[in-house]
């Protein structure tokens, strides 16, 4: 069973306490990052169910928001729930374009190599560009993650070293905040 084929059936997961927390800290801190700024185009790479696109939307609505996920289902599922937000199906590692503003989230535990996935992050912002990326630091929630990951959605996942530009948001799962800025 691959979980991200399941839309509905991941959403409600969130649901379940651990997770909420989880879900409305992470989201909460990058919201607190990002309200300040006034980007014009924006993009949420692996958007999932569009849980955030949401707040994305509503938070800046002069912007023009991309989302895009691999997963064909959840895409499906966020545009039929989320409007005035492009959403496309597509693998972030053959995406082009620039944006001001970049958010990612959950989507480094399935990148094996991150510096190859924050250069490419890199590569998509626009001269005064900020993009945020949250990363799992390891510890026993990430061990865990790991194997769940293996069993019920059969893909590896990886734990990241994370580096000094980082911000723990997260303790109890190691879950670390980067800031990335375009390379002049
Ligand atoms: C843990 S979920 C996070 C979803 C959403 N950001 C959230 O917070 O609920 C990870 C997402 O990454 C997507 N994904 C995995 N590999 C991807 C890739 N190479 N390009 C784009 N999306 C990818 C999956 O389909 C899944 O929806």
């Amino acid at each position: 069973m691959r979980i991200y084929a399941y839309p509905r059936l991941y959403e409600l997961g969130f649901h379940l306490p651990p997770l909420v927390v989880w879900r409305l800290t992470v989201e909460r801190r990058i919201l607190q990052k990002i309200k300040p700024l006034q980007p014009r185009r924006i993009l949420e790479v692996a958007c999932g169910a569009g849980h955030f696109t949401r707040k994305l939307r509503d938070s800046f609505p002069g912007a023009e928001i991309v989302a895009i996920d691999i997963s064909e289902k959840m895409i499906r599922y966020a545009s039929n729930r989320v409007t005035g937000v492009k959403f496309k199906v597509a693998d972030f590692w053959t995406l082009e374009g620039k944006y001001d503003l970049i958010v990612v989230i959950g989507l480094f535990p399935y990148v094996k190599d991150m510096k190859k996935g924050i250069e490419k992050i890199t590569s998509l912002l626009c001269t005064h560009g900020k993009a945020y990326v949250t990363v799992a630091g390891p510890n026993l929630y990430t061990y865990l993650h790991r194997i769940w990951s293996r069993l019920v959605n059969r893909t590896p996942t990886y734990t990241h070293k994370p580096c000094r530009r980082v911000e723990v948001i997260e303790p109890t799962t190691g879950t670390y905040l980067m800031e990335i800025r375009a390379v002049p």
